[in-house]
């Protein structure tokens, strides 16, 4: 059982200040009668609850997508950095909320935070090879060998073999800009591949999961919550 004001910022109708000035407001229905009070507890799943008329269905999950911005950290918390926890905006602050995947510290773009394990879980699964597009800026320009050497797939210093990867340059006339797809999460795996091929990463940004592409109109460093189909779509899609 959940206090009415605690469901209705977790459905992401407001902050909590805002969402007690809905209820007060008298637009808030539960189980056909208005509901006055912040503080009654509900079964969120199964109390009939409505705002301005219109019922709320409730999703017992929630799911982000952030634009990340270089200098933030995927963690759930840290000592020295912000996190991408941090910067969540209140309407979508909940418990348990955590970035499923990890860009590094200086990537920007498309990362998901929920606080649903199994989705996380599934996404991440190197089983599932959930293909990643990222768009990532060099200090040389891209030849066919890297190209070959992408697809035929990188193995590390180490030994470490990678998958298979689709590499291709952004235009002819921009060699040093490529779009790239990989189907696994190494440590660092796009910069260490290009390293492979004496090639720096000056600027990465992830711009799809699955079929799930980063919204063109989201500005860095900002939120929106993920539809079922978005949801879907991440686990829809191959390598190319
Ligand atoms: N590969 C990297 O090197 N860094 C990232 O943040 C993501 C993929």
């Amino acid at each position: 059982m959940d206090r009415l004001d605690k469901i209705l910022v977790s459905q992401g109708l407001g902050s909590r200040k805002e969402v007690q000035k809905l209820i007060k407001s008298g637009v808030v229905c539960v189980n056909g009668k208005v509901c006055k009070k912040g503080d009654i507890k509900l079964d969120a799943e199964t109390a009939d609850i409505s705002v301005n008329g219109q019922a709320l269905n409730f999703q017992k999950h929630i799911y982000i997508m952030m634009n990340k911005p270089a200098g933030v950290v995927s963690a759930t918390s840290d000592n020295h950095d912000k996190t991408v926890i941090d910067i969540i905006p209140d309407e979508f602050k909940r418990k348990g909320l955590f970035p499923a995947g990890r860009l590094d510290k200086d990537t920007e773009g498309l990362l998901i935070i929920t606080d649903d394990g199994d989705f996380a879980h599934k996404m991440l699964s190197p089983k599932k090879h959930v293909p990643k597009k990222y768009i990532a800026e060099l200090d040389g320009e891209i030849t066919d060998d890297t190209v070959r050497r992408f697809n035929d797939g990188i193995v590390f210093a180490d030994g470490t073999k990678c998958l298979p990867a689709s590499l291709e340059v952004a235009s002819e006339n921009d060699k040093k800009t490529a779009i790239v797809t990989i189907c696994e999460g190494k440590f660092h795996q796009v910069k260490k591949m290009f390293i492979c091929c004496g090639l720096n990463v000056v600027h990465l940004k992830r711009i799809s999961i699955g079929s799930l592409y980063l919204d063109g109109n989201l500005p860095i460093g900002c939120c929106k919550l993920l539809t079922n189909l978005d949801k879907e779509s991440v686990f829809i899609g191959d390598m190319h």
